[in-house]
Parts: C-alpha cells; structure tokens; sequence
C-alpha cells in the first residue's frame, strides 16, 4: 500500500493573511467549508494576532464561529503571546501554533521580540494551551534565508527546534518564509534540526517564490519528512517578508506527492474548487 503524507493546509491562513482586499468573513468561511470537504485532517483558518499588525485576520474568531465543523478535522490557529492564546480558546480552535524565527531580524519584524524574548513569550502560551487539552504546534520562520539577515546558520534553527520541542510542541513546522531555500541548504538544514527533533514530529512550510518548494518537498522526503503545509491556489505571503510570495499549491504537492507514489487522501476535483475560490477572493 502506498505510504501517506499528509498535505496541512494552510491557505485560509498564510494565504490570506497578506491580501490587501478586506476579504469578507462570509467568502472566507465558504473557502473552508470547501476545504473541510477535501480529506485533511488539519486546516489552519485562523491568526489571534494584533489587528493592527494584520487587519486581515481581525475577523479570525467570527470564521471560526461560522465555519460547519467537518468530524476528525482539527481547525488551527495561530496564537503569538497570551492575549492570541485567550481568544483562540474562546473561540473554540482544535489547536494552536506558536511561530518563532530563526533569524533575529525577521522575528523582530514579525513579532516585535528578539528570538530569546519570544521563547519566553511562547513558554507560558504552551503550557496554558497543554493544560487545557490544545495541542500546540510550533513554526520556524527564516529556516534557510532571511529578507533582513541574509543566509541562516543551519545551527540557529536547529537551537530554535530544540526550544520549541522542550516546550511540548507536537510537531514543528520549518518555514522557508521567502522561498529562496535550494534543495542543497534546505537539506543541510533538516541535517542539524534532525539531530535535535525526529522526522516524524518535522513538517515543511515551502513558499514558492523562486519555484523550488516541490524540490525542496523531494528532499525533504528523502530525510524522512512526512508533512508538508500547503495553500490552496498557491495563496500567501507573508506580510514582514519582504519577497515572500505564495505558499507552494496544495493542488501541486498533491499532484506530485501522488506521481512519486504516495497517498494522501485528498480530493483533487474539491482542491480545483477551492484553488479557484481562493484565487477569485483576490482577485486572480
Ligand atoms: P506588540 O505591539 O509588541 O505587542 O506586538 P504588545 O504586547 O506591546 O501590545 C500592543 C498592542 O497590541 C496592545 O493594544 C495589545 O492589546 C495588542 P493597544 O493597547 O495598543 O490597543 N495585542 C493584541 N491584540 C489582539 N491579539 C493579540 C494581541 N497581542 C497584542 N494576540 C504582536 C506583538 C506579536 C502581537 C504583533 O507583533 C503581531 O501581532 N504580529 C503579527 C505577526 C503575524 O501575524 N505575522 C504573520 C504570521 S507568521 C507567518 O506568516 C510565517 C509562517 O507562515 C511560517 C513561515 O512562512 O515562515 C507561520
Ligand atoms: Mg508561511
């Protein structure tokens, strides 16, 4: 039988979170309810962050109140510092991510913090969520290439893992926020991270700006990676990345994931739907 990879989708997210548009809360919750249809077991749809850092995603908790909750499909959120955690519990998110950076000048960008300051400002935000039964995930952004600090030490990221693990993270998701990784850096990345965290508990998050996110996923692969996050459209972007342009497409990964032999248990007619709704919600 097949071996299975999971694709998480991260398109009503990372996807939309950069567009200028405000999208109205009524075409995003139809982008979900499209999506919950398609065969993932995990869908980010949600970011409790600054409304003044990111407006589009001020509306996070009325789409989780409005989406139809598919069974055995965990609904995420991304959560910054307590204030993101409180309001992702109140409005019912299956799970919550923390996002940290392996470069010190996109997480002051990002997030406002320097990388040590941000750790403290996850440690309480794991803890709370564990104790009330959230499962936290954790990103890394910058894993190979920052747009402030240029090339990234394979060793930073792998001292970031290592904190996020320590944390309770379930899984850790590495961020190629600008898609300028190559299989050749992206593979001496997951090298140093492995050492720290199993490949089981690894996803890869590939932006695809210079087209290399599907080389970057065949790599990965090949170091035992079995997750990778993906938006459908090939929606995102992310807006403290400078150049970073959309993630890889859902449709894509899936179409290449099953010409290499692996399952994934999606819905290709459903992922075409939705490609073209998030398409047509910018504009496209
Ligand atoms: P800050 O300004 O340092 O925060 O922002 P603060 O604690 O000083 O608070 C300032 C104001 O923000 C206060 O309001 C707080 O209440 C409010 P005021 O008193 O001025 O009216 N505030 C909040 N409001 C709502 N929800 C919250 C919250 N926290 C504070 N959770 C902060 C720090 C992290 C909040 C800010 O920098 C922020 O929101 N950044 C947004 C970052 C972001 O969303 N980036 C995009 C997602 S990450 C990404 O895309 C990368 C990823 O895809 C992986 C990859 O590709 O690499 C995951
Ligand atoms: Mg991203």
């Amino acid at each position: 039988m097949a071996e299975y990879v999971e694709i998480f989708e991260v398109g009503p997210r990372d996807g939309l979170q950069n567009e200028k548009r405000m999208i109205p809360t009524s075409e995003k919750v139809a982008l979900v309810d499209c999506l919950s249809g398609a065969g993932f077991k995990r869908i980010e749809i949600a970011s409790f962050v600054s409304p003044k850092w990111v407006p589009q995603m001020a509306d996070s908790a009325e789409v989780l109140a409005g989406i139809t909750r598919a069974p055995g499909v965990s609904y995420a959120a991304l959560t910054p510092n307590m204030q993101g955690l409180e309001r992702a519990l109140a409005a019912k998110a299956d799970e919550v991510a923390i996002f940290g950076s392996a470069s010190e000048g996109f997480s002051k960008a990002n997030i406002n913090a320097t990388i040590a300051e941000s750790l403290n400002r996850f440690r309480p935000v794991a803890e709370t969520a564990k104790a009330a039964g959230i499962p936290v995930r954790g990103y890394i952004s910058c894993v190979t290439d920052c747009p402030y600090d240029g090339p990234v030490d394979p060793q930073a990221v792998a001292r970031v893992a290592a904190e996020l693990d320590a944390m309770g993270c379930y899984e850790i998701s590495l961020g190629d926020s600008i898609g300028q990784g190559t299989p050749e850096s992206i593979g001496a990345m997951l090298d140093a991270v492995l050492t720290v965290v199993p490949a089981q508990r690894l996803a890869g998050h590939y932006h695809d700006t210079a087209g290399r996110a599907l080389a970057n996923i065949e790599v990965s692969l090949e170091k035992g990676l079995r997750v990778f996050d993906a938006a459908v459209g090939g929606l995102g972007g992310c807006p403290f990345a400078p150049g970073a342009e959309g993630n890889v497409a859902t449709e894509l990964v899936n179409a290449r994931l099953i010409e290499l032999g692996y399952t994934t248990g999606l819905n290709a007619e459903i992922l075409e739907t939705a490609g073209a709704m998030a398409l047509a919600m910018r504009g496209k």
